[in-house]
């Protein structure tokens, strides 16, 4: 029987399996999707930035900052802040920022994407990539990055999403993600549970159309998604009125 856990237990979970697993974080990655999560981020900075005024850009839950590295690319972009709570992390995306020689504009903060340490209306964009499935409050995540978002700008949401095993390709791909991929984090990463943990959290996350709702609830307009990776992936725009 699954035992309800509370949010800071979550919490402590989380940060804790992030840090164990942050070294091999992005090359599972490439292995459990054959390198489409970089297609993934690029595409989710292109529609967080395209046409609009240039300003800042903050990643939430940023992880190694592939998402950030996406949007520095953009012309639209002229610095970004990318925020996550585990320190592994953060240190892995500064090793991939000097290799990148993208230091300038780029710069790191330790804290909690409930809590977001910024003033209401201070960045043109607000992304987050396969995160949201991971805070103990989405809700509460969203109406944070729709606070600090200044009117006029966009969040962006770029998460897994339980799949629709309608036809036979998604079972398979289900299929895979279930039970491959914890087998693959076993073999590659020597942490079965954290790729355990991956498809459940998919399976008991939003749908696409829950989330987009969300996004409405915390006061963003013109919300629309775009499903990727047979539906395994779905990007939400919003934008702040
Ligand atoms: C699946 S990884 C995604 C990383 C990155 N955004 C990407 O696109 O690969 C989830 C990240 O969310 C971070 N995270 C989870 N909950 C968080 C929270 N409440 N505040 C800040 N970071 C959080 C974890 O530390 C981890 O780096």
């Amino acid at each position: 029987m699954a035992v309800p856990i509370d949010g800071e237990t979550k919490r402590q979970q989380v940060a804790a399996m992030f840090s164990r697993i942050s070294r091999k974080y992005d090359f599972m990655n490439t292995v459990m999707t054959a390198g489409m999560h970089s297609r993934w981020r690029r595409v989710a900075a292109r529609a967080a930035t395209e046409g609009l005024s240039p300003g800042p850009a903050l990643d939430v839950a940023t992880g190694t900052g592939g998402l950030a590295f996406e949007l520095a690319r953009r012309a639209e972009v002229q610095e970004v802040v990318g925020l996550d709570f585990v320190p592994g992390m953060l240190a892995l995306a500064q090793v991939l920022e000097r290799r990148q020689g993208q230091r300038q504009r780029l710069h790191w903060v330790l804290g909690d994407a409930l809590f977001l340490p910024f003033p209401d209306s201070a960045f043109a964009c607000v992304t987050s990539g396969f995160a949201m499935r991971n805070v103990t409050d989405v809700g509460s995540a969203v109406s944070e990055m729709s606070r600090v978002v200044r009117p006029g700008g966009r969040v962006a949401l770029l998460e897994m999403t339980p799949l629709a095993r309608r036809r036979l390709g998604s079972r398979l791909l289900w299929a895979y993600f279930s039970h491959v991929v914890p087998a693959l984090g076993q073999v590659l990463a020597g942490d079965r549970e954290a790729y355990t943990y991956l498809p459940e959290s998919v399976e008991q996350f939003l749908t696409a159309e829950q989330l987009g709702r969300l996004m409405e609830e915390a006061g963003l307009v013109s919300v629309r998604w775009q499903l990727l990776g047979m539906g395994l992936v779905a990007l939400h725009v919003g934008e702040k009125p």
